[in-house]
């Protein structure tokens, strides 16, 4: 057996390998720690929950100019385990605007420690942040021409 084939048999994929998305926007890369492992030895669902919410956050945080927050996960799905060491590429589109809020699209890809280069979608989610002001409540978005365009294409 050569080098090449044995190191494949040692990282055998659990998943079908899948292209990168190119209607999103690559939002951030992070790599899971062992002190971001559950009892199984996989990485606790909360820690994936806290990098999608700042992932998501990057989008809208253009539009938004100030304080905003997170005030609804409409969805959220944990397709497959993530592991420690693997590399996470978090990819995000706007998916409406609103007068107040925003919500985005993320999307969650892995790089399997010694896979690398191949990707795994492991997680999936739908966030909605507000615009707030100082008294944190929520404040209009003043939207630019293109963002309107999209959000009347979202109402159709
Ligand atoms: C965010 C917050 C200021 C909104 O205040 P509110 O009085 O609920 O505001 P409104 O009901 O006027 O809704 C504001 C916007 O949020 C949207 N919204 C409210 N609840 C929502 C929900 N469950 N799902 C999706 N969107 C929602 C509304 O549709 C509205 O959007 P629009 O203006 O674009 O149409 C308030 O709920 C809050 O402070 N929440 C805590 C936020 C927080 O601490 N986040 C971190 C969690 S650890």
């Amino acid at each position: 057996m050569s080098n090449e084939s044995s190191a494949h048999a040692a990282t055998p994929l659990d998943a079908p390998t899948i292209g990168l998305p190119k209607d999103k926007e690559l939002v951030l890369k992070v790599i899971p720690m062992p002190a971001d492992c559950n009892a199984n030895g996989d990485i606790f669902g909360g820690w994936v929950m806290a990098q999608v919410d700042l992932a998501g956050s990057v989008v809208p945080a253009r539009y938004v100019d100030g304080r905003m927050a997170t005030v609804a996960v409409n969805q959220f799905v944990f397709k497959q385990p993530v592991r420690v060491g693997d590399i996470l590429s978090f990819f995000s589109s706007l998916t409406r605007i609103g007068n107040t809020s925003i919500t985005v699209q993320v999307e969650v890809y892995a790089e399997r420690f010694r896979s690398q280069g191949r990707y795994i979608k492991v997680t999936e989610a739908s966030l909605t942040y507000v615009a707030i002001d100082d008294f944190g409540k929520p404040r209009k978005i003043v939207k630019p021409d293109a963002v309107q365009v999209l959000a009347a294409q979202d109402t159709m």
